[in-house]
């Protein structure tokens, strides 16, 4: 990563750090055990991938931070709740996240369940928070950003992906149902960023397209690269167990296509995602620096 890009990705790190603390009821918060759960699996150590899209994504049409920073927090709130979930005994049973113990391993299962709901209901709570001397167009851009979120989020998106990711272990997949697995599993969400922060920045037309291919693209490639480091890099690198995906007989990039075969993929969707931005000039750098990051990162 050159310097350039990783001071970018620092300075807007540190704002959505500040502003998920601020959206969240202070520590001892009634009831306080959990406040904190909750600020535990929020503050564990993500790489915040996901605001710093809605950040760029926003940046990259005009936007202000005002307009995209809720949807930022929401959609980290969101993530954190889908991990917190995704790791309780019932589904992948994991004790080890961001480099911690899981939620459910802290505070047992019924606090860890409530965390995530918890993270969740503040979300959709944030995204309805409109400054009273709002205009009828921001009003009316933040409620489309809180539509894209909540489809992304939905049966449709990230839930239905969790359903077919289960319904699918030790199963064969064909290659065309494992595409929309992840595009439901993971895609949907990374793509709410994008097109959620470029909404709230007042995109239209042509850009929003772009973007929204742009968007496709890093979504599928994130969750092949999930694929491959769970196959590839250990527990101590990753903050999570590692080969947890085998042991488990998950459909996965690996296990469909094979290695080689799912690292030349990840590339190609990072060519399609680096070609989508072309026609919005120098103002993509962030995005492209992003989508890199998510094809060549290694936790
Ligand atoms: C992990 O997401 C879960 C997937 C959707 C593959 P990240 O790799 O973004 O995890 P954090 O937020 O950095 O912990
Ligand atoms: C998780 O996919 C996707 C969601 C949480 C929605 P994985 O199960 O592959 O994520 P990790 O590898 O546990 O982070
Ligand atoms: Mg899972
Ligand atoms: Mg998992
Ligand atoms: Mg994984």
């Amino acid at each position: 990563m050159s310097d350039a890009l990783a001071a970018a990705l620092d300075s807007r790190r540190a704002v959505v750090e500040e502003a998920l603390d601020r959206a969240l009821p202070p520590h001892g918060a009634w009831p306080a055990t959990i406040h904190r759960a909750v600020r535990y699996s929020l503050f564990a150590g993500g790489k915040r991938i996901r605001p710093i899209l809605v950040l760029a994504a926003g940046e990259a049409v005009g936007g202000t931070r005002d307009d995209v920073l809720p949807l930022a927090c929401a959609v980290e709130m969101i993530h954190t709740y889908s991990l917190i979930h995704d790791d309780l005994p019932a589904m992948d049973d994991d004790d080890l996240r961001r480099g911690k113990p899981t939620s459910h391993k802290v505070f047992g299962e019924a606090l860890a369940i409530l965390a995530g709901d918890a993270l969740l209901t503040r979300a959709f709570h944030l995204m309805a928070e409109v400054p009273p001397e709002w205009n009828g167009d921001r009003v009316r851009r933040r409620l489309a950003a809180a539509a894209i979120l909540g489809e992304a989020c939905g049966t449709g998106g990230l839930i239905g992906g969790q359903v077919e990711d289960l319904e699918s272990e030790g199963k064969a997949v064909a290659a065309s149902a494992l595409e929309r697995l992840h595009r439901a599993k993971t895609g949907a969400l990374l793509s709410a960023c994008v097109r959620g922060g470029a909404v709230l920045g007042g995109a239209g037309g042509a850009d929003l397209a772009s973007l929204a291919r742009y968007a496709s693209a890093i979504g599928l490639a994130f969750q092949v690269v999930d694929d491959i480091l769970d196959a590839t890099e250990g527990a101590e690198q990753l903050g999570k167990t590692a080969g947890k995906d085998h042991a488990a007989q998950k459909a996965t990039y690996v296990s469909v296509h094979g290695l080689d075969r799912a690292r030349i993929m990840a590339r190609d969707l990072l060519t399609e995602a680096l070609d989508a931005l072309a026609p919005l000039g120098s103002r993509t750098e962030l995005l492209a620096g992003i989508a890199r990051l998510i094809v060549e990162r290694r936790a």
